[in-house]
């Protein structure tokens, strides 16, 4: 199993779609699983049962993974212990970008219920996590400048090492 983790905008999707075609195995977007499994929007799910709840949904996803994958997580999926837990059971690939990278991809973002407040509220969030995505990767790759193909490539050829 792959994990790409990484703090929101830090373009997991994106990578592990295409990750999953070079690999030829399935690729899964845990917040659309989940949100098809609920029949609701993540910002939905967030405001009628809370994140505590969502959390819930993310824990027993990862858990059912049954089928060799790659995983493009929630930013937020690292918190949890037993996650951590399953995902130390597979390859971690934190996919890390600079604040500044960050904050231009998500300016205009209102679809994410943590991405929210002000500047300062939503560094302190990500200044909090970074060391977390750290200690749980196998492979970080800097993302800062890079398109895609050559964040994929970079993959490809680590993953071989
Ligand atoms: C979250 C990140 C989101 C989504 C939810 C919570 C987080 O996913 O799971 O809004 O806690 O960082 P992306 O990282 O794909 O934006």
């Amino acid at each position: 199993m792959i994990y790409l983790v990484g703090f929101m905008g830090s373009g997991k999707s994106t990578i592990a779609g295409k990750l999953s075609e070079k690999l030829n195995l399935p690729y899964i977007e845990m917040d659309k699983a989940i949100e098809e499994k609920e029949q609701m929007t993540i910002s939905d799910i967030f405001a009628q049962f809370g994140e505590a709840h969502f959390r819930e949904c993310e824990t027993h996803l990862l858990k059912n993974i049954g089928e060799e994958s790659v995983v493009s997580t929630g930013g937020g999926v690292v918190l949890k212990e037993e996650n951590q837990h399953y995902l130390s059971t597979g390859t971690v690939v934190f996919l890390r970008a600079s604040w500044n990278t960050i904050v231009s991809r998500l300016q205009n973002d209102e679809d994410r219920p943590l991405w929210k407040g002000d500047l300062t509220e939503k560094h302190a969030l990500f200044a909090l996590r970074q060391p977390t995505y750290e200690s749980l990767a196998d492979l970080i790759i800097e993302v800062d400048n890079k398109n895609p193909e050559e964040i994929v490539n970079e993959i490809m050829d680590r993953l071989k090492k």
